[in-house]
């Protein structure tokens, strides 16, 4: 699919995982709105050897073998990488059958064509969608500072304040594995959207809608319906929810139809000190301290929209 000119040009960072896949598939089925320019691979739900072969089984399921597939650093800035097999299994997909994905891994580092390809562009002009630990956006502008001012957007899946943390009491997991690199894109001064567990533990999947995209009855459909079968029953035991929740996609569906959500523009720090609170994305939700505003920090989802949007662009897999 050819993207128009008016869509937004983004390059997604992602470690996948199973919501992750649903948040590909979201963006490769949208051309209208998103033009994919790359996909960045870091390691976080699985190490980098998986993440990047997974996003390429992805694009295959989508039909889109001729994006661009990088892998970025294979561990955070300067810890070492904690993975999440318990949530997303062995493979980082596991669900449906997997296969050796037949589409080329690029040659070049994807830190590296984040840095080229901000750097070839006008200011404030791609919007970066990660969608795991922020390890290869982080040492983007750590590398190469002048990248900062071409970047129009970060949209992220990360962090909490109301729901607490899914790794630890106190974070959430993209967070946690990078705690650094969330801080320096937090201060790096460009505009930031962030998607934390306080909305995305409200885009639950529930059996209606995962048979929704199963009866799609195309491959992107049963392939997800598949996946998420899996994907829900490690929060479902945890929480005792009626699904799981379908954190990745916000982003993407954000930059779709962005009146699904709801959210402050108020101040976000990282905590990178304290074993006991590591990771943990200090919300200044009530606005009781003077620091200034630096994240767009989303509360509310129209679940129902979320998910129509999802089954409607994946129909047209
Ligand atoms: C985040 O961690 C990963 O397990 C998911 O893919 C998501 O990005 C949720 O905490
Ligand atoms: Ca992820």
């Amino acid at each position: 699919m050819t993207a128009p000119t008016t869509a937004r040009k983004i390059i997604i960072d992602t470690d996948p995982g199973q919501d992750d896949a649903v948040a590909l598939l979201l963006a490769l089925a949208s051309p209208e709105e998103i033009e994919v320019l790359g996909i960045t691979c870091v390691a976080g739900n699985v190490p980098l050897s998986l993440t990047q072969k997974n996003a390429r089984i992805i694009c295959e399921v989508a039909g889109c073998a001729d994006i661009k597939v990088f892998a970025g650093r294979d561990a955070p800035l300067s810890r070492a990488l904690v993975t999440a097999e318990e949530v997303h299994g062995k493979t980082g997909l596991d669900g449906p059958d997997l296969f050796e994905p037949q589409m080329p891994l690029q040659d070049e580092n994807g830190v590296d064509f984040i840095i080229q390809t901000l750097r070839a562009a006008p200011a404030k002009t791609i919007t970066l969608c990660p969608l795991g630990p922020l390890s290869n956006i982080a040492a983007a502008f750590q590398a190469a500072p002048d990248i900062v001012e071409k970047v129009q957007e970060i949209v992220f899946m990360g962090g909490a304040y109301f729901e607490v943390g899914n790794i630890t009491p106190a974070a959430e997991f993209n967070i946690y594995v990078d705690p650094e690199a969330a801080d320096i894109v937090l201060k790096s001064g460009v505009q930031i959207t962030m998607m934390p567990l306080d909305v995305t533990h409200k885009a639950l999947t529930t059996r209606a809608r995962i048979e929704a995209l199963r009866d799609l009855n195309n491959r992107a459909g049963i392939f997800t319906a598949e996946m998420l079968d899996f994907f829900e029953r490690f929060d479902m035991e945890k929480y005792g929810s009626e699904g799981g929740p379908l954190h990745d996609p916000c982003v993407i569906a954000y930059l779709i139809q962005p009146e699904l959500f709801t959210g402050r523009h108020i101040n976000v720090e990282i905590e990178t000190q304290s074993d006991l609170t590591l990771g943990m994305t200090v919300a200044d939700w009530w606005r009781v301290t003077d620091r200034s505003p630096n994240a767009m920090f989303i509360g509310d989802v129209d679940a129902d929209g979320f998910f129509d949007l999802i089954t409607e662009r994946l129909a047209r897999l």
